[in-house]
């Protein structure tokens, strides 16, 4: 007899059998963001015909375009898991304040903190677009939880995981034991488990970064990038290659399926914003997943599961995938902040160079 395929319910109740204390409400909650996820899928599959494409003519609390599909990702997320009685609150990228379970006697246990639908300015152009999700433990004895409840260190989440719309569906997950991701069979509705335990390799030559934002970079992303454009005759003596898709859940599957390195650095483009990316819904689960898998995930100066978050829509920068990479961004920033980096020129932009006789 063939092996018999395990779905991501079956998967979930076998990590809830490894610990006896379990009461299974995780398991719930598990099932319901699942349950969330296969609903976007199905909304976002089908594209213009479900007359939600296009922007909803509103902005969220960061002042960015909202897209139709934002608008109904979100109200997805939020009234499938406030029916199941695991969840004290939930906090989004696209709503302003955390969603209180209206009832007192319906509150659980748990906060959920999402991005509904990462990478929407893609929806349009039928590239791969994703949810992404955090669960925290509401803090004992809080039984009206504000924002300042979810305002704790990515070092303290249960569970992260995305759902990745694109060519095929797949929901990648930690529970803190492993990265695991399972492919949507659309015939019967269910994920079923094809890539256990993916890790990240250590070492990589692809890397992604948005470079037409160089010129507000600091000086040791400069740095980097430009030895590794430099190529085999530079400092690395390596060719690399380079991919940006802007779509942060379609950036870290490719770094999970065969590894990589994914920047969205600190910039001065907008002094007030300290970054692009937002700590709670974007770079904290990603940072769990990334580590978990064997990756590292940084802001150039600390840990980012180490940021002590301060506001629930915070940015931060973000650098992440093979480790030795992101070990070596972290050692140009150390050594750029003690002023003992050697920033590299090409070649081309040196003295007496071809464009400089
Ligand atoms: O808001 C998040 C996001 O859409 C990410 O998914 C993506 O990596 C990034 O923003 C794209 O940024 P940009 O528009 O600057 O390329």
């Amino acid at each position: 007899m063939s092996q018999r395929e395990t779905t991501l319910t079956e998967f979930i109740i076998r990590e809830q059998r490894r610990f006896p204390q379990a009461t299974g409400g995780f398991t719930g909650l598990l099932n319901y963001i699942r349950l969330a996820c296969k609903r976007i899928s199905f909304v976002v599959g089908r594209g213009a015909l479900g007359g939600a494409t296009g922007t909803a003519g509103t902005a969220n609390v960061q002042g960015e375009t909202q897209m139709k599909l934002d608008v109904l990702a979100n109200e997805i997320f939020v009234r499938t898991n406030e029916y199941g009685g695991h969840l004290a609150a939930m906090a989004s990228e696209e709503m302003d304040a955390p969603y209180v379970i209206p009832d007192p006697e319906l509150r659980g246990r748990y906060l959920l903190v999402f991005d509904p639908l990462d990478g929407s300015s893609n929806i349009d152009v039928n590239v791969s677009v994703g949810s992404i999700f955090s669960v925290l433990k509401c803090p004992e004895g809080v039984t009206q939880p504000t924002a300042a409840d979810f305002l704790q260190p990515g070092s303290r989440q249960l569970c992260a995981g995305y759902a990745i719309y694109g060519p095929t569906t797949m929901l990648v997950l930690t529970l803190g034991n492993g990265v695991h991701g399972f492919t949507l069979d659309r015939g019967f509705g269910e994920f079923i488990l094809t890539h256990e335990n993916m890790r990240i390799p250590v070492d990589t030559r692809e890397f992604a970064i948005n470079t037409s934002n160089e010129r507000f970079w600091e000086p040791p992303v400069k740095r980097y990038v430009e030895e590794c454009v430099a190529g085999r005759n530079g400092p690395r003596g390596a060719d690399f290659n380079m991919r940006w898709i802007a779509s942060m859940v379609a950036e870290v599957h490719r770094i999970l399926i065969r590894g990589g390195l994914f920047m969205y650095p600190k910039d001065t483009k907008d002094p007030s914003k300290p970054g692009r990316l937002r700590l709670m819904y974007e770079a904290n689960p990603m940072a769990m997943i990334v580590e978990q898998a064997g990756g590292a995930a940084s802001t150039g100066r600390e840990r980012i599961m180490d940021v002590v978050p301060t506001d629930l829509h915070q940015r931060v920068p973000v650098i992440l995938g093979s480790r030795n990479e992101v070990e070596r961004i972290e050692r140009y920033h150390r050594e750029s902040d003690q002023g003992l980096d050697q920033p590299y020129t090409s070649p081309l932009f040196r003295e007496r160079s071809l464009f400089t006789q």
